[in-house]
C-alpha cells in the first residue's frame, strides 16, 4: 500500500490536467509550482478545481482502501505520507512536484472528518484574512498536529512529520512573503 500510495501521489494533477486541456504548463508559469493554486493563477478556476479534486483523491483513495483493509491508524498516516511524497517528488515527472497540501488534505479525510474539518476551517480563515494560499497552508499545517492529537492521538506522529514536510516545502513562499513578493492566491500572474 505504501508503494501504491507513492505511485498514485506521483500522478501530478496539475501537469496531467493542464496537458490534457492544452493549458499553460504550471511548471513553466506563475510560481512554477505544479499545484492547484498555481493552476488557478495561470489557467483559471475550472482547471484549478479539477486539479484540486484530482490531487485530493490520490491521497484519499489509497488511505481509504487501506482503512477498509483494517490497517491501523498509524500506518494509514504512513501510507498518506507516502502519497504526499509522491506528489512532492513524483517519479513520473523527474521528481519535481508540488507542495503536497491537497494530497495531505485528501489523505486526512478518510481517517477523521473531525480533525479534517478543523484543519479546513483554520485554512479557510487564514486564507480569508491574509489572501495568501501559502500562508493558509502553513497556518493549517502548524495547527494540524494539535487537532489530530485532540481527536486521534495515535496519528500525532505521522501528521507532525507530514506538517514539517509541507511547511519546509513552502520555504520559497516564506522567503517571498518576507520580501513582500508573494502573489495573492487569486492574483493572476503574467503568463510569460
Ligand atoms: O498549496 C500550494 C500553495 O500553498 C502555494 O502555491 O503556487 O503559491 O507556490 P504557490
Amino acid at each position: 500500500m505504501i508503494i501504491i500510495a507513492y505511485l498514485c501521489g506521483s500522478l501530478s494533477g496539475a501537469m496531467i490536467i493542464c496537458h490534457v486541456m492544452k493549458l499553460h504548463d504550471p511548471s513553466l508559469h506563475g510560481s512554477h509550482n505544479p499545484g492547484a493554486t498555481n493552476v488557478l493563477r495561470i489557467n483559471g478556476r475550472l482547471p484549478a478545481v479539477i486539479v484540486l479534486i484530482f490531487d485530493m483523491l490520490k491521497g484519499a483513495i489509497p488511505v481509504y482502501i487501506a482503512y477498509r483493509l483494517g490497517i491501523s491508524p498509524f500506518f494509514l498516516g504512513i501510507i498518506g505520507i507516502s502519497a504526499c511524497l509522491g506528489h512532492i517528488f513524483p517519479c513520473f515527472f523527474h521528481f519535481r512536484g508540488g507542495k503536497g497540501v491537497a494530497t495531505a488534505l485528501g489523505m486526512m479525510a478518510p481517517i477523521g472528518l473531525d480533525f479534517t474539518g478543523c484543519f479546513l476551517l483554520t485554512w479557510f480563515l487564514a486564507l480569508i484574512i491574509t489572501g495568501y494560499s501559502s500562508v493558509a497552508a502553513i497556518v493549517g499545517f502548524l495547527f494540524a498536529p494539535l487537532f489530530v492529537w485532540f481527536f486521534k492521538p495515535e496519528l500525532t506522529l505521522p501528521v507532525t512529520m507530514l506538517s514539517c514536510l509541507i511547511i519546509i516545502r513552502h520555504s520559497s513562499n516564506i522567503m517571498r512573503l518576507f520580501k513582500g513578493e508573494e502573489p495573492k492566491s487569486y492574483a493572476r500572474h503574467n503568463k510569460k
